[in-house]
C-alpha cells in the first residue's frame, strides 16, 4: 500500500507543507476524487428519481442505485441485494430496526454499557413508549468487552442483543461471532452497531449469521449522509417502517395500504441518489486498496503515537493499553487541560484535526467520572510524518500546561 499515492487521489491535500493533518477520521473520512466524481456525475449527468419515473435519466439512476446496493451487498457477503436498505446514516439505521420491531412490555434489549447514543437512545425511547426493560453489559475501565460477564446475563427473556461491533471512544471490539451464536442459543435477535468497525475489518454478515448490521459510509470514504442497514430478508419483511410514504406502497386507497417487497418497503420517499452513487464508489475504492491492508496500516499510525506518548506522566490514554486492540483509535486527555482546548490548540499550532468532547457516548465518561477526551483518530491517507508532528505538539501541549 502506498499511502503517498493514495494522498494524491485526495483533494484536500495539495503536496505542499499547508497540508491539513486530518486525524478526526472515526466521525468522518476524507473522499477521493473517485467518490467526489461519480457522486458529482449524477448531478451532470442524470439528476433523477430512481424506481418512479420512466424516462432515460430515471432509468439510469435506477441502474446506479441496483449496482450500487449490489456492490454493498457483496462487500459484506450479504445473500442478496434486497437485504441492504439505504438510511441517511447509522443512527438511523439503527432506529428503524429498535423502532420497528415487535417488542413488547417486559421484553429485555441488552446494551453495553458504553453505546454510542445512537445504540442507546432509541432504546431508552422505546422503554419508555413501549415498556421494555434495558440492561448492560458492564465493560472493564478500558472498555473491554467480557464474554463470561456476557454470558451470566443473557436470557429467555432476553429478546435484543444490541451491541456496538467497535467502540468509538476506545477503539475495543467484541468477539461477534461468539455473541451471536450465544445470543442465538437463547432466541434473541442480534443487532450490530458497525459504524467503527465496517471501514477497517471485514464483515462477513453470512459468517457472522447476525441479525441485522448497520454502519454509515461517510466513516469509509464515502458520502455525507448515506447509512446501510443489513437485514435478514425474514426479519426485514416482519419490521415496520420509521417512514411511511411515497415509493414504497404499491397501492393505497383511502382506507388500505399494500407495501412494495423489500428494500423499498423499507426505503420511502426520495434517497440521497447522489450518495448512493458515490457510495459504490468508495467501495471500489476500499477493495482496491484491501480492509487488512487498511487496518495493518491504521494500527502501524497507532503504535508509532501509542510508543511515543504513552510514558508522559502528563498525558492519560484512554483504553487498552495494547494499541492493538484499539484500532484505529487513540483517545487520551493532558493533565490540566480540557479536551476541547487541547483539539483547538493542535489545530491552531499544526492544522492537526481531532474529535474532543464526550463523542456521542456519554454513557462512558458519567460511569468513569471523565469529563470527556481527546481522539485522534486515523485512516488510509494518514502518515508516520502526520503522526510525528502530533506526537510533537501533544508533547509540547502537556510540557506547557501540566506544570
Ligand atoms: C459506534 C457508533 N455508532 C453509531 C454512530 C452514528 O453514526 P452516524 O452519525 O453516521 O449516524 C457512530 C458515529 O460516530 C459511532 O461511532
Amino acid at each position: 500500500m502506498d499511502v503517498y499515492k493514495i494522498r494524491r487521489d485526495f483533494p484536500v491535500y495539495t503536496g505542499g507543507d499547508n497540508d491539513p493533518i486530518y486525524f478526526d477520521n472515526a466521525c468522518q473520512t476524507l473522499r477521493p476524487r473517485q467518490v467526489i466524481e461519480a457522486s458529482t456525475e449524477y448531478y451532470l449527468k442524470y439528476p433523477a428519481c430512481a424506481g418512479r419515473s420512466v424516462h432515460r435519466f430515471a432509468t439510469e439512476v435506477s441502474i446506479r442505485i441496483d449496482e450500487s446496493r449490489e456492490k454493498i451487498a457483496s462487500f459484506i457477503n450479504a445473500p442478496s441485494s434486497k437485504e441492504i436498505i439505504f438510511t441517511k446514516n447509522c443512527t438511523e439505521a439503527l432506529n428503524l430496526v429498535a423502532k420497528g420491531l415487535d417488542l413488547k412490555r417486559g421484553d429485555i434489549v441488552l446494551t453495553t454499557d458504553i453505546e454510542h447514543n445512537s445504540n442507546h437512545v432509541p432504546w431508552m425511547q422505546i422503554a419508555r413508549s413501549k415498556g421494555i426493560r434495558r440492561k448492560f453489559v458492564e465493560t472493564s475501565k478500558d472498555g473491554v468487552f467480557d464474554l463470561e460477564t456476557f454470558k451470566a446475563m443473557v436470557s429467555k427473556d432476553v429478546k435484543v442483543v444490541s451491541f456496538a461491533h467497535a467502540n468509538n471512544v476506545v477503539g475495543t471490539s467484541i468477539p461477534a461471532k461468539d455473541v451471536i451464536e450465544i445470543a442465538h442459543d437463547y432466541g434473541a435477535i442480534v443487532i450490530l452497531d458497525g459504524a467503527q468497525a465496517a471501514p477497517h475489518m471485514r464483515v462477513d454478515v453470512k459468517e457472522l449469521d447476525v441479525d441485522f448490521y448497520a454502519f454509515s459510509m461517510h466513516k469509509m470514504l464515502g458520502p455525507a449522509g448515506v447509512g446501510v442497514l443489513y437485514g435478514k430478508e425474514g426479519l426485514l419483511e416482519k419490521l415496520d417502517p420509521l417512514i411511511t410514504g411515497g415509493g414504497a406502497v404499491s397501492t393505497a386507497s383511502l382506507d388500505e395500504i399494500e407495501f412494495l417487497p423489500l428494500p423499498d418497503k423499507l426505503e420511502s420517499g426520495l434517497l440521497n441518489y447522489s450518495g448512493i452513487i458515490g457510495s459504490s464508489a468508495a467501495i471500489d475504492y476500499i477493495n482496491k486498496i484491501g480492509l487488512e491492508s487498511i487496518s495493518e496500516h491504521v494500527c502501524r499510525l497507532n503504535s508509532k503515537v501509542t510508543d511515543s506518548l504513552r510514558n508522559d506522566p502528563a498525558i492519560e490514554i484512554l483504553g487498552p493499553k495494547d494499541c492493538r486492540l484499539r484500532g484505529n483509535i487513540f483517545s487520551f486527555n493532558i493533565k490540566g487541560l480540557g479536551s476541547h482546548d487541547i483539539a483547538m490548540m493542535l489545530d491552531q499550532m499544526k492544522g492537526i484535526m481531532i474529535r474532543s468532547g464526550m463523542h456521542c457516548a456519554h454513557p462512558f465518561f458519567l460511569k468513569r467520572d471523565i469529563n470527556g477526551c481527546a481522539r485522534a483518530s486515523f485512516y488510509v491517507y494518514n502518515t508516520l510524518e502526520e503522526c510525528q508532528i502530533f506526537v510533537e505538539a501533544v508533547r509540547e501541549i502537556a510540557q506547557i500546561f501540566s506544570n
